[in-house]
């Protein structure tokens, strides 16, 4: 073995995984299993009583762990975000404003209630939603503004907000990214109108599948509840509906796996955190000595920063020459698990950029009535997004930041190491 790059053969800085190993699990898992297999109560669906369910202690519980007054389990992060726009009074034909840097769900699901996703930059200090932008797009038909908490970051709460009170035009948070991350104190999904969050099987807390929505407001949170739950509304008849909508119940498994996965995020919060501030720190100071790489922006209105990808940049100015997808290969050689986050700005997609396939014959709901207007995302362009993506975005997945301050040190070593080694790339 040599001291070289582990891309050329060297030994790797990290040849075990860095971290913990994801998801972690255990006996209260298995114990809270066991109790729904023996109660017989597989489903949430006529229990609505939240002691009679563990969907509905995993609501309660989740809600008070991020600072909101209801909560409604749903059967994943997609769906969550349907039932929110749907609650916030998102129709055909109306617009919803959603950033470009962010999975396709935050977008596809405004397409799914027939209304069409308007794409803005972001910030590229943090990688949220440009609250500047925003402001740009709203236009007569903007019925909701959708930003996204990238990798866990919050975006700018009081500048977004301070904008929906404005325009009077509810934010729906996508907070899939953000577990246990608050902004000035506060969870993020109970400072707007709505929040959604995701529970898929890579997320900071997991249930295998599974989304939430979240909200402070009895009128909106009832609407959910009844979108969740084929247009039931809560103590009326069983066979009485009352707004068509489909079955998007969470299973009771998911509510046991979720109580027990949520006793553990606390600690996971603090662990992730504390060493996302240490790499942070170690980041700034190999930027001080000239290494091209930089930690994203953290505002001190951030208390705190649950994550589920923790972003850096890559500075190709100071690399002169490697690209940043030629050091992701080396840091991956190394043994560390990073990637890009999401790859493209998410218009460059085939469905936003081959219409006629995605929208098919009637071209709804981006052309033709309700819209009365066409969106042609071929002509999008979105500056910031598109070099973020192609040039400097770096993501390091969660479960790394689970160990100890050593492994953030391989972290920083592996980096140096490219650095060292980088007319080799
Ligand atoms: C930002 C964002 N929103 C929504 C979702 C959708 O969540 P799910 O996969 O649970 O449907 C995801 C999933 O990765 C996401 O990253």
């Amino acid at each position: 073995m040599t001291a070289g790059l582990a891309l050329h053969g060297g030994a790797p800085l990290a040849p075990q995984p860095l971290g913990r190993r994801w998801p972690e699990w255990g006996e209260p898992e298995r114990a809270l299993l066991n109790e729904v297999l023996q109660s017989g109560k597989w489903w949430r669906g006529a229990y609505q009583a939240a002691e009679d369910s563990k969907v509905g202690q995993f609501e309660g519980a989740f809600a008070r762990f991020q600072d909101a007054r209801h909560a409604v389990a749903v059967t994943n992060g997609t769906t969550a975000l349907e039932c929110a726009y749907r609650a916030a009074g998102v129709e055909a034909g109306d617009e919803v404003i959603v950033p470009a840097v962010t999975f396709v769900a935050t977008a596809t699901a405004v397409l799914q209630v027939g209304a069409v996703p308007v794409f803005v930059d972001v910030d590229p200090r943090t990688y949220t939603v440009d609250s500047d932008a925003v402001g740009a797009a709203i236009t007569d038909r903007t019925r909701c503004i959708a930003p996204v908490d990238y990798g866990g970051i919050p975006c700018d709460y009081d500048a977004l907000i301070a904008l929906g009170r404005r325009h009077d035009i509810p934010i729906v948070a996508d907070c899939a990214h953000a577990h246990g991350t608050q902004w000035k104190g506060t969870g993020v999904g109970a400072l707007t109108q709505l929040g959604t969050f995701s529970f898929q099987m890579g997320k900071a807390l997991t249930t295998g599948e599974g989304g939430m929505v979240l909200t402070n407001d009895d009128t909106l949170a009832a609407k959910v509840y009844s979108y969740h739950h084929i247009g039931r509304i809560k103590d009326r008849p069983f066979y009485e509906h009352h707004v068509p909508a489909s079955n998007l119940r969470m299973t009771e498994w998911q509510g046991a796996i979720g109580l027990a996965q949520l006793a553990r995020l606390e600690e996971q919060t603090a662990t992730r955190e504390a060493n996302s501030r240490y790499l942070a720190a170690g980041l700034e100071q190999l930027r001080g000595d000239g290494i091209g790489v930089a930690p994203i922006f953290r505002d001190e209105r951030v208390t705190r920063w649950g994550f589920y990808m923790w972003h850096f940049k890559f500075l190709p100015e100071a690399w002169r020459g490697p690209s940043r997808d030629q050091f992701l290969k080396a840091l991956r050689a190394e043994g560390i698990t990073a990637g890009t986050g999401h790859t493209q700005p998410l218009y460059k997609n085939p469905l936003f950029q081959d219409a006629e396939h995605a929208f098919g014959r009637t071209g709804f709901p981006v052309r033709g009535q309700p819209y009365g207007k066409t969106m042609d995302y071929s002509r999008v362009v979105c500056p910031q997004t598109e070099r973020i993506y192609a040039t400097e975005a770096v993501h390091l997945s969660h479960p790394q930041f689970l160990g100890g301050r050593g492994d953030m040190d391989t972290i920083l070593g592996a980096i140096e190491k490219i650095w060292r080694h980088r007319g080799e790339l």
